[in-house]
């Protein structure tokens, strides 16, 4: 059966974006006119998921309501006549099934995606971290290619890489060791949660998106804490690779970005790209950061 199913994991605490973070879930900040889960959720349609489980935590209710149906909202902008304003709600209608569960102890990524596997059971999945868009205004069918290389290579895992400009930023992620060249497509041989400038084998940095087989489950349940002293998903990722289990690299395309939301320096950095190339507001805006900075100088 074709995967159609994706967990995402929304229960990290933001605590890089204090105070915006304080009271509201990172995931529900906006990059331009839309939260970032949005964007996720719409790359995730995009490549034809139908069933997401968002993995929640304390004080993320928030992302539950955005994606219900708001009937006394519809019928307040219909009765208005705003019905431009209308067609910002039809990712209300996309056909996606949604689901929550939620991760009662801050234990690390790799327990939020164990938190999945009473729902998820048997099956191959798609796992799409909540803070990070891939392609600007989330145009990107990265997962769709990673199902396909999924099937085609009857990998365990496939992970998206993004190779990072500077040699120092190896720290903040994820990293892969490739066996042999790192094509578009590579063959994994490792990976390594933010290892040090001088252990990193490449720099090709794990971009948010990953394809299971539901095998990586047992392999999570063995996995001792690791990084920060949480239960790494790259470590449980490690032993799969280590016990026999193939795993396949896949690169994010150049026009294929992804927007980290996870700290103030990238956070801005989207917001200004998203709402300067807003196809009503970004022209106008362009020219008033232009004098802006005119006036600076
Ligand atoms: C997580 C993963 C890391 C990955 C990064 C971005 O780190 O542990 O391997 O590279 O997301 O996808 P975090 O940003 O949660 O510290």
């Amino acid at each position: 059966m074709k995967i159609d199913l994706a967990v995402v994991p929304v229960a990290g605490l933001g605590t890089r974006l204090l105070p915006s973070t304080k009271s509201q879930p990172k995931e529900m900040l906006p990059v331009g006119r839309k939260p970032v889960v949005q964007y996720v959720v719409e790359e995730l349609a995009n490549s034809d998921i139908h069933r997401i489980l968002f993995v929640t935590g304390n004080g993320k209710e928030s992302i539950e309501n955005f994606f219900d149906v708001n009937k006394e909202l519809i019928q307040f902008l219909r009765q208005t006549g705003r019905e431009e304003l209308l067609e910002s709600l039809e990712f209300e209608r996309q056909p996606i099934e949604y689901a929550y569960t939620r991760q009662r102890e801050q234990l690390g990524l790799g327990h939020a995606v164990l938190c999945a596997e009473p729902f998820v059971a048997d099956q191959s999945f798609v796992v799409a971290l909540g803070d990070s868009i891939i392609g600007r205004h989330a145009e990107s069918n990265i997962v769709e290619r990673m199902i396909t290389e999924f099937d085609r290579a009857n990998a365990d895992v496939v992970i998206a890489f993004e190779e990072l400009d500077s040699a120092s930023d190896v720290v903040h992620y994820g990293i892969a060791q490739p066996r042999g060249a790192a094509d578009d497509v590579f063959e994994l041989q490792d990976v390594i949660e933010k290892p040090d400038v001088d252990e990193a084998p490449s720099r090709l940095a794990v971009a948010a998106r990953y394809v299971f087989s539901a095998s990586i489950f047992e392999h999570l349940k063995q996995t001792e804490p690791g990084k920060k002293g949480e239960i790494q998903l790259t470590d449980a990722i490690r032993r799969l690779l280590k016990s026999g289990g193939k795993g396949v690299g896949l690169r994010l395309t150049p026009g294929e970005r992804r927007f980290d939301i996870g700290n103030f320096e990238s956070y801005f950095r989207a917001f200004a790209e998203f709402s300067l190339t807003d196809p009503h507001y970004g022209p106008g805006l362009t020219e008033f950061v232009r004098s802006l900075l005119g006036r600076q100088e």
